[in-house]
């Protein structure tokens, strides 16, 4: 029997995650099967000529809908957030790309019978009073960010989609997502990324955390395999919906540092911790998968090792051909 076809959309596919997330569906669904959206007209040259791109403001319903219908699309990943340092200086947008983006895509999911849905949360989800090692599935949600109090306010109403309008969404929450092609657009995990560029441009870096912080990352290629695998997943086999718990590792900003001095010796870095410290100390240093490994089979690949050989082979062949563009 002939495979159904996808028609699939990505929203925020400009961002750090749905850049890439964008290729790897074009990848294995067919370039002309993916469309891109963004609130930007100007996408990257890579995602402007390998598919169709849309403008789409989330906020507004109108604009989601005006392309849903004209692309005929049966699958949503919904990538746009704003994230938690951006969001703490602008509660008023985060709330409005975050919470009014998510429940419009909802309504607009449910209205045209959209047989799939990805809505990532985050690790932003949990808070202070939350226990922060091994950060159990079921536990505490009370975030002290804006942007937490979205991801938990979307988490919920993802579930009740599921429960009340029979709606297939599928979530899972993220750690820190470090990546060599999109940057962060504004989050507290941004320093585990800036830290790679800066040690291959400048060799030192100075980290916006303390040296003994400690949080759960992940690397692209395991982030995109769990976006992937987790829609891939037998429905009726999952008992959680848009809330698994996911990580691939856990360090803190000093241990990261003492491994990319491995290959960089003359690397130095410095902490000035300013607003993000009080963020990164609400949140987890590592979390309890079990429930994504026993459900969907989650597994991911790379360790902090495997991971930083690799952003820096990528990372310094770039540098060296004057492409390092940070
Ligand atoms: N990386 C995000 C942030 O720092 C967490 O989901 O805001």
């Amino acid at each position: 029997m002939a495979k159904e076809m996808k028609k699939i959309m990505v929203t925020g596919s400009v961002g750090q995650i749905g850049s890439e997330l964008t290729m790897a569906l074009r990848k294995k669904y067919g370039n002309d099967n993916v469309l891109a959206t963004g609130h930007t007209t100007k996408p990257s040259p890579e995602l402007r000529d390998s598919g169709p791109f849309e403008f789409i403001n989330v906020a507004k319903k109108e604009t989601i809908e005006e392309v849903v219908k004209k692309y005929n699309i049966d699958t949503i990943y919904h990538l746009s957030a704003i994230l938690s340092a951006v969001g703490e200086k602008n509660p008023v947008l985060c709330w409005d790309v975050n919470m009014n983006g998510t429940y419009n895509i909802l309504e607009v999911a449910l209205e045209h019978e959209m047989t799939r849905i990805f809505i990532p949360s985050s690790i932003a989800a949990f808070g202070p009073e939350t226990p922060l090692d091994n950060t159990p599935q079921e536990t505490i949600l009370r975030p002290k960010t804006m942007y937490g109090v979205t991801k938990v306010a979307g988490e919920l109403l993802c579930d009740y989609y599921v429960k009340r309008f029979g709606l297939d969404i599928r979530g899972c929450r993220y750690p820190g997502i470090i990546s060599y092609e999109t940057l962060p657009g504004g989050g507290t995990t941004d320093y585990a990324v800036a830290i790679y560029f800066e040690a291959v441009k400048n060799k030192k870096y100075t980290c916006f955390v303390k040296e003994e912080t400690r949080l759960p990352m992940m690397y692209m290629p395991d982030c995109l395999k769990a976006a992937l695998d987790l829609m891939e997943a037998d429905f009726s086999q999952l008992k959680h919906h848009s809330d698994f718990n996911v990580t691939a590792m856990s360090f803190s900003a000093g241990e990261l540092a003492a491994e990319i001095k491995k290959y960089i010796p003359e690397f130095t870095c410095e902490y000035e911790p300013d607003f993000r410290q009080e963020i990164a100390d609400s949140w987890p240093n590592s979390l309890d998968d079990s429930a994504a490994r026993e459900e969907w089979g989650w597994e991911p690949s790379y360790d902090l090792a495997a991971m930083t050989k690799d952003m820096l082979e990528v990372l310094s062949k770039r540098h060296a051909e004057g492409k390092l563009n940070y």
